[in-house]
């Protein structure tokens, strides 16, 4: 007996240091899961199963709510199976009726997480394609650039795809039958169970291009389309004409009026909004040029890029003094002078 310890001290020495331990690995819970798909489409008669795996210590506990309330058993026929271990939930031979929103809830003292994964069943009886709504989106670009369009069709049996373009013909937009004037820019084929996602990718936009664009799916049983709007706009170049609203009336000798108030008005037409600076030329070492050719300016004042709606900007000069003679500019146009 001798050497060893007593049986409750090393118990408790044990305790403490798995106390002590556990405190400085205090973690809340965090994903381990590289990817959680928010939209589950599923045929009905399949099995479904979310996972929400997570770290944490301690080791976190997860519950299941639906459309956000607890997730009981009796809440459908055949009920569902959780695996703790495993993170899941798994619920066999989904209805239409199991569609909804499906969160888990991981917590641990330390903190809580939750991820929801909405349900949609579609129905097994053969049924024209479904496209998941919002998409494709409206999309804005820049002259020049790429744009995408994406569009994904849920379908059994395989759908085809089609993106078109409506376009105008003879100043209208319909044709005498009712229907839009399209053209077709794309046909595709898709292995609905490899590839959801179908995309438009339109290179190098021009102004030409902005319009409607149209993502349609058929199948056997019929069609379906969304459609969005592409709105192409210049490069945002800002367009800059700058020109004093006010001047002091100089007299012909060039005296300065001192103690007058001058104001200068900067006119930017620009989208998106422009970031304005008033600079003060000013001599440095007896020049006013740096070797780099540009002049020597002082930062008078600077408008953020939050000025929205506001394309006058104003430079005001209090009180001038003899200091205050010399050139300003508004951004890049040098025009004004006292
Ligand atoms: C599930 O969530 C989506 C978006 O988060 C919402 O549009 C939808 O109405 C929700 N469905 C139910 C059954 O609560
Ligand atoms: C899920 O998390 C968000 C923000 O992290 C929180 O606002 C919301 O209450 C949580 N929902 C549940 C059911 O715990
Ligand atoms: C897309 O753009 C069209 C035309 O500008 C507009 O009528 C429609 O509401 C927009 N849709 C969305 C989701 O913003
Ligand atoms: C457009 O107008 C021209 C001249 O009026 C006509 O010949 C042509 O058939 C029209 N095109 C369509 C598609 O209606
Ligand atoms: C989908 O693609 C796989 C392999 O690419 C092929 O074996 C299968 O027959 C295709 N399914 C349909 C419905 O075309
Ligand atoms: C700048 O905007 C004004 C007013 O909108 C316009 O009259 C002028 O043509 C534009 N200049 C350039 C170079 O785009
Ligand atoms: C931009 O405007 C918003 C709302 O007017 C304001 O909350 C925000 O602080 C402004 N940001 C800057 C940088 O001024
Ligand atoms: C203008 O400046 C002069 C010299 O700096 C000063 O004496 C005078 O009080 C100023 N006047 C006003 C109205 O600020």
């Amino acid at each position: 007996m001798t050497g060893s310890m007593p049986p409750p001290l090393l118990l408790l020495l044990l305790w403490t240091l798995t106390a002590l331990w556990t405190l400085s690995e205090a973690m809340s819970p965090q994903w381990t899961q590289p990817r959680m798909k928010k939209l589950h489409v599923i045929p009905a008669g399949n099995t479904v199963k979310f996972r929400c795996q997570a770290s944490g210590n301690p080791t976190p506990t997860m519950k299941w709510f639906k459309n956000g309330k607890e997730f009981k058993m009796d809440q459908r026929m055949g009920g569902f199976k959780v695996r703790e271990h495993m993170w899941t939930i798994l619920m066999e031979y989904v209805v239409p009726s199991d569609k909804g929103n499906y969160t888990c809830v991981v917590e641990n003292q330390y903190g809580s997480i939750n991820h929801t994964y909405q349900l949609d069943v579609i129905p097994r009886c053969p049924h024209r394609p479904i496209l998941q709504a919002g998409l494709p989106a409206n999309r804005t670009a820049v002259v020049g650039s790429d744009v995408k369009f994406v569009c994904k069709v849920f379908s059994n049996p395989q759908p085809h795809i089609q993106w078109l373009k409506h376009i105008e013909i003879n100043g209208s937009h319909y044709g005498p039958d009712g229907l839009p004037y399209v053209r077709v820019l794309k046909t595709v084929y898709v292995n609905t169970t490899d590839k959801e996602m179908e995309v438009l990718l339109i290179k190098k936009v021009t102004f030409e291009d902005a319009g409607k664009y149209t993502c349609l799916a058929g199948n056997s049983f019929g069609i379906s389309y969304h459609s969005a709007w592409l709105t192409v706009y210049k490069d945002p170049k800002p367009n800059t004409s700058c020109f004093p609203s006010s001047m002091p009336k100089l007299p012909a000798d060039r005296t300065v009026v001192v103690g007058s108030d001058v104001e200068f008005v900067c006119k930017v037409f620009s989208n998106p909004q422009p970031h304005i600076q008033w600079l003060k030329h000013i001599e440095n070492h007896g020049s006013r040029f740096g070797c780099d050719g540009l002049p020597f300016v002082r930062v008078l004042k600077s408008t953020g890029p939050n000025t929205t709606d506001k394309e006058m900007e104003v430079l005001q000069i209090k009180n001038v003094t003899l200091e205050d003679a010399g050139q300003y500019s508004c951004m890049d146009s040098i025009k004004t002078w006292i």
